[in-house]
């Protein structure tokens, strides 16, 4: 509607120039395509948004883009496009979010969408130049594979499936950077890196080795297993050290810190196929991990898997989420001591990154920590959680440094409003969680 205004006024004021007999201006627009909107939506969008990318839509050409500038328009200023879940305007933690767009960004795109969406001068538009991961020590490969959906509620249109992925002998050590690329990028939504221990005790006396073969036999014509969360059923995590959403390009530690790959660890990859595209069903994928592995690092970084919801299961009384209720909301508070024990001896650990973590119920998260007086402060916003894009959100600048005294809080809020039931915690695809996983830097020398 506001679109359509605006455009009858500025046909209004050219007839109303023209009737006055003064020449109609030449024009001289504002904003025009070539000139200022190609080279954001080339840097920001066609990473997923091209021909043979993940996105259903392709904005490649000026016609594109005009087809679906009323969408663009929504899309960017609502801040849904491009994908970024933690709130990132400063308010809450300061996020790198490179592939973000700024304030004025998007007020250049709408104003444009909004305007005669005017071409201007051809120029040469550089597609995002493709950049590598520097010192790059092997890679492995998911198996070749073709995605079939799941069905149901929560994973209509969706397979999630996870896979060990052997890491060369030799290439123990500490993670510092990897790459990865999808051998079919209209199918791979995410990419999720867990490193297993499997000699480690998980429920039942089993092991977790013995838990992922158990997944695996189930479906002894396809290679993996089915793992909605993370790396499936009763599957123990040490650590996430490998995220990836579309268009992201290769990650790198920060300098000097590095994430235990041991010998004796197990690398489980597991790949979201989103098959919502019908013209995809069928085609098969081998997705690419390049991983850069140092011997040694100066820090070591530990992930933090905070989740009171879900530890409530090992306590004599579950916490459970109320159903019937579109904003069903609940919140804890601690300190880093309590929850993870084991840092209790370190001086401190450094911040440096998020990944906020819910299945299908989720809508909002937050993470809060201790400030400089230990009052809670927001540190990792999510205003509108979507399980396609899982992500560690790296902070910039000076990482927060929390001590065994610090406060922590959590706050999750989940739509029930379609459950008969209390929803109870767990790693299944109808459980919920309430988890953030901390990527911490421990002192230097531990
Ligand atoms: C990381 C990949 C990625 C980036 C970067 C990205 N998009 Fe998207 N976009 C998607 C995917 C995937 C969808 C399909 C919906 C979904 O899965 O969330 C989508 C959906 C859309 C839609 C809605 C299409 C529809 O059918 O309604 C628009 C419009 C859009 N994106 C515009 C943009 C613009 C403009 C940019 C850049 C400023 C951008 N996107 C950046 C992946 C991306």
């Amino acid at each position: 509607m506001q679109r359509r205004t605006m455009r009858w006024s500025a046909l209004a004021v050219g007839a109303l120039a023209a009737a006055c007999g003064t020449p109609t201006p030449t024009p001289n627009p504002e904003v025009t395509y070539y000139r200022d909107v190609a080279p954001l939506v080339s840097q920001k969008c066609l990473g997923c948004h091209q021909a043979g990318g993940v996105a259903p839509l392709q904005l490649e050409t000026y016609a594109q883009l005009k087809t679906n500038a009323a969408s663009v328009a929504a899309q960017v200023s609502s801040k849904r496009m491009p994908p970024y879940l933690v709130t990132h305007d400063g308010t809450c933690g300061n996020f790198e979010a490179q592939e973000t767009l700024s304030d004025a960004q998007i007020a250049t795109l709408t104003r444009w969408a909004e305007s005669e969406m005017v071409e201007g001068d051809l120029t040469h538009i550089d597609k995002p130049s493709i950049t590598h991961l520097d010192g790059a020590t092997t890679e492995v490969k998911t198996p070749n594979l073709v995605p079939v959906a799941q069905g149901g509620q929560l994973a209509e249109l969706d397979e999630y499936r996870c896979y060990v992925a052997e890491v060369p002998a030799g290439q123990a050590g500490y993670l510092t950077g990897y790459e990865v690329t999808p051998g079919n990028a209209a199918l791979v939504h995410h990419v999720l890196g867990f490193v297993i221990d499997p000699a480690k005790q998980v429920t039942g006396g089993h092991t977790n080795a013995e838990v992922m073969a158990a997944l695996d036999a189930q479906d002894p014509d396809r290679t993996g297993w089915p793992c909605y969360g993370l790396a499936g059923d009763g599957v123990a995590v040490e650590s996430v050290p490998i995220s990836w959403a579309p268009g992201q390009g290769p990650v790198s530690y920060p300098t000097g810190v590095g994430a235990a790959l041991k010998a004796t660890d197990k690398l489980v990859l597991q790949v979201h196929y989103n098959l919502a595209d019908p013209s995809v069903r069928g085609q098969s994928d081998q997705t690419a991990v390049k991983l850069r592995v140092a011997p040694t690092v100066q820090r070591k970084v530990a992930f933090l898997f905070y989740d009171p919801l879900l530890n409530s299961l090992f306590s004599q009384q579950p916490t459970v989420i109320a159903p019937h209720d579109p904003h069903a909301k609940l919140s804890w508070d601690s300190t880093l001591g309590a929850e993870f024990p084991y840092l209790s001896p370190l001086p401190y650990v450094d911040l440096i990154g998020v990944l906020p973590h819910m299945h299908g119920r989720g809508v909002k998260q937050q993470l809060s920590v201790g400030d400089a007086n230990n009052t809670l402060a927001c540190a990792a916003d999510v205003q509108r959680w979507d399980f396609g894009w899982q992500k560690v959100y790296f902070y910039s600048g000076t990482p927060t440094r929390l001590t065994k005294d610090s406060r922590i809080g959590i706050s999750c809020e989940w739509d029930t409003s379609h459950d008969e039931q209390a929803v109870l915690p767990g790693w299944g695809t109808r459980n919920e969680m309430c988890l953030t996983v901390m990527m911490v830097a421990l002192p230097e020398g531990i």
